[in-house]
């Protein structure tokens, strides 16, 4: 509560509010980042709930985020995205039994906010069974590029039934959920960043960051940071660097899921091809982004699917870094292109090659590029901003909560 007093509303209620908020993964995703900032001003009062552990839950015990891990949960991560009635069924004694566990806590919460799909199950159960109002937070795409007919449909059914708002990351993600029949309400909550740590590491020497990465000290970094995984299309950028001779490519990031494992060996076999050879830099899982960036030339964004936010590339133009990303989902509502970063179709390496070219041809264009790149995410996406819409999120669904001016 202490630092919502801070922000520009003032939350009033009878009592400090009781969150429970609900996400199936252990995993450190996109979505769990946001949800660790969202959750810790409220740390004093809310519960976390995942159902298995890993970088996520060591971030909230570090944090000092109260959580609780359902393993009875761990089920729901054998349904896969396009997912048939067989394996739901197969599931279906581990939810009955997880959405128990979470009514169970709701008793002692106010509200329930759902962060993925698969938390939105056992939490849709519960608010009802409790009467407890919901929020699910919507982080992903429902479109057929990205999820099955049956999926789409289940949540999105569960979500009119059940859900007293809708929260979602981008306009693209809401339009996407109206599109497949989606009610709402809806309230539009962007990722919130923290620009101190990009600050910061605007300050540090980024070469001797390149030494110990092994990194050239004269020739331009690419940089691409996200989770291996076909669709965020690293692969995309090993082909766009044959045209590209005198860069480096520097990837950060793992395979989250074990059914990723075959693209992270398809991208260093692709990385051995004698054109490449010595230019591809893995970096694996980091912690420590706002200083790679910094210690980067461009930083690129390469995902063939649409990507429904995408934290990477706000986080790069807070960097004050030029960015390239690809044009479709909720990316061109943080880029404008020209203006504060480049856009290129989605999957197209000869368009990225020659984007990357332009900004390297002329440093000046690509640092104006940056600075207001930065300027717009720090103006658009603030973690007060984030915040402050999440107050008013939980004022439309919980009756004590009076906002004031
Ligand atoms: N990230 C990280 N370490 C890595 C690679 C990525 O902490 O090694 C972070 C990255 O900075 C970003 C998040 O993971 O904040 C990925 O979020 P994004 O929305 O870009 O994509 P998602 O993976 O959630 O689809
Ligand atoms: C999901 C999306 C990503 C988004 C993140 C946070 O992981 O794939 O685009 O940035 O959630 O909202």
């Amino acid at each position: 509560m202490r630092s919502l007093m801070a922000s520009r509303f003032l939350l009033v209620t009878s009592m400090p509010l009781r969150i429970l908020f609900v996400d199936h993964s252990g995993a450190l995703g996109g979505a769990e980042l946001f949800l660790l900032d969202l959750a810790r001003p409220y740390a004093d009062t809310s519960t976390v709930i995942t159902f298995e552990s890993g970088r996520f839950t060591e971030q909230l015990e570090a944090q000092a985020v109260p959580y609780r891990i359902l393993e009875s949960g761990a089920a729901l991560q054998r349904v896969r995205k396009n997912g048939t009635w067989m394996q739901g069924l197969y599931v279906l004694p581990a939810l009955a039994r997880t959405a128990q566990a979470v009514a169970q806590q709701a008793r002692s919460h106010d509200v329930i906010v759902a962060n993925s799909q698969k938390a939105l199950l056992p939490a849709a159960w519960a608010a009802r069974r409790t009467g407890t109002p919901l929020i699910w937070m919507v982080h992903d795409l429902l479109t057929p590029e990205h999820f099955g007919w049956m999926q789409r449909q289940l949540v999105t059914r569960i979500a009119n039934a059940s859900a007293a708002l809708v929260a979602v990351n981008s306009r693209a993600t809401a339009r996407a959920f109206t599109d497949g029949g989606g009610t709402g309400p809806i309230i539009e909550i962007p990722n919130g960043l923290d620009a101190a740590p990009f600050e910061r590491a605007r300050q540090n020497d980024s070469q001797a960051l390149r030494t110990a990465l092994n990194l050239p000290h004269d020739a331009p970094v690419l940089g691409v940071f996200s989770r291996l995984a076909a669709w965020k299309g690293q692969h995309v950028l090993l082909e766009a660097l044959h045209d590209l001779p005198t860069a480096h490519v520097l990837i950060v990031g793992e395979a989250a899921f074990p059914g990723d494992k075959p693209y992270a060996e398809q991208l260093r076999t692709q990385a051995h091809h004698p054109a490449l050879r010595g230019r591809v830099h893995f970096a694996g899982h980091r912690a420590d982004i706002p200083d790679l960036m910094a210690a980067c030339t461009l930083i690129v964004h390469t995902s063939t699917a649409a990507e429904p936010f995408g934290r990477v590339v706000a986080e790069g133009l807070l960097a004050r870094r030029p960015v390239v990303a690809t044009d479709a989902g909720g990316v061109p509502e943080i880029i404008r292109p020209q203006h504060s970063g480049l856009l290129v179709p989605p999957g197209d390496s000869a368009a990225l090659a020659a984007a990357c070219q332009s900004l390297l041809d002329d440093p000046d264009w690509a640092a104006t590029l940056a600075h207001t790149g930065a300027a717009d995410v720090r103006t658009r996406y603030g973690l007060k901003r984030m915040h402050a819409q999440f107050e008013e999120a939980l004022r439309r669904v919980h009756p004590s909560v009076r906002i004031a001016a």
